[in-house]
């Protein structure tokens, strides 16, 4: 027989629902708890989850039996929630991203080791069949080498109170991007402006280089009329388009590119392009926030690594720092460009 885990969630926000939702349907969850500082939320719930115990007091929820702990709260309490959930002896799940910044995402990930805990950074497209369907692809050749990737995150957005487009929006595109390439950028940065309010991105280009020479690049922004969720990847030997819209043939796999032929004579370069099928496979249309809980809660049964670990968590931090250093705390007037060290040292160059 299956053993139930006792799961409990913080958190009941915009988010939290949609967790407490696959909590309660995930075959090795007992979904025994829920807090939150709001009493109606937590109503809310009772309601609708009716054998869950409700908690406005955090310290309470975390001595009750709850076994693993999944923290839906604003980015700025991740990292002390989920501390004191692992000195609690809890296995904690994160919404994305880990902590505040990559300093705090490695004291849990260091932690959880110490503890052995399993803790797991919340970043949903990462189970997505689309996204591992384009993983396989990857890893497998058959785009070839790998040259560039363009992300567009766009649409008439939900204003984060608490953090700017680049950690609400951009780290769902650097967690892709780090999950198929299976590497850190070496330089990074972005670009931005605060365009509604004060000290708050809602627009933003972001840039990274990889050691293997790939770049990529990922355009977030809330302020935008259309939505728009489209990467495009560019091997040397095929193309795709993901479109994370489209209701069906979400991934689309082109036979297209340029080739430079050798020239036979010096001074003689050739291009010839290749203009052949385009190709949709199949994908599982199983929900990816579903696959996630279960791959925690497998995590916990077995004693595996969770393929979004905490290192995975502080490595989509760190990419993200790398490219802000100027960081969504510090201050910004109203229409500012943020240019960060990279920007400034270009700037300099050109003056
Ligand atoms: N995986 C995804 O696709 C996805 C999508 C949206 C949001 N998120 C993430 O989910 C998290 C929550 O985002 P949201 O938009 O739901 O936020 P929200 O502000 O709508 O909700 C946060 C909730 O946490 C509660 N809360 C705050 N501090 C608390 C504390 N100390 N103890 C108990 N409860 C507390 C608040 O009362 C509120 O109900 C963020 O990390 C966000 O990045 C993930």
């Amino acid at each position: 027989m299956t053993k139930m885990i006792r799961t409990g969630l913080i958190g009941l926000g915009y988010w939290g629902p949609n967790l407490a939702r696959v909590l309660a349907q995930a075959q090795k969850s007992e979904f025994t708890a829920v807090c939150d500082l709001d009493p109606a939320r937590l109503n809310r719930m009772a309601r609708q989850y009716p054998g869950t115990r409700t908690f406005t007091d955090v310290n309470q929820f975390l001595n009750s039996d709850v076994e693993a702990v999944l923290i839906a709260t604003p980015i700025g309490t991740h990292y002390e929630l989920a501390r004191r959930a692992l000195l609690t002896g809890k296995h904690v799940f994160v919404e994305k991203p880990l902590a505040d910044t990559s300093a705090r995402a490695a004291e849990l990930m260091e932690m959880a080791a110490r503890l052995d805990r399993r803790l797991m950074a919340g970043h949903t497209f990462v189970y997505s069949p689309p996204v591992v369907k384009i993983k396989e692809l990857i890893d497998s050749g058959t785009l070839g080498d790998v040259r560039y990737l363009s992300f567009s995150r766009v649409n008439l957005g939900l204003y984060n109170k608490d953090v700017d487009v680049v950690w609400d929006l951009a780290v769902h595109d650097v967690s892709i991007l780090l999950y198929w390439l299976g590497e850190m950028p070496e330089r990074a940065c972005s670009f931005g402006r605060c365009c509604v309010q004060r000290a708050k991105r809602d627009v933003a280009n972001l840039w990274f280089q990889f050691p293997s020479g790939r770049v990529a690049w990922c355009e977030v922004s809330w302020l935008s009329p259309q939505k728009m969720r489209r990467t495009c990847i560019v091997g040397s030997e095929r193309m795709v388009v993901y479109d994370d819209t489209e209701p069906s043939e979400k991934v689309r796999i082109y036979d297209r590119g340029v080739n430079l032929r050798r020239p036979e004579n010096f001074g003689e370069f050739q291009l010839s392009y290749r203009l052949g099928d385009m190709v949709a496979p199949h994908l599982s249309n199983a929900e990816p926030l579903l696959i996630e809980i279960d791959h925690f809660l497998d995590c916990i049964e077995s004693g595996a690594a969770p393929r979004t670990d905490g290192k995975f968590g502080q490595d989509v931090v760190r990419a993200i720092e790398m490219a802000s250093d100027i960081g969504w705390k510090a201050g910004c007037a109203q229409e500012e460009l943020l240019l960060n060290r990279m920007g400034r040292e270009l700037a300099e160059k050109a003056a």
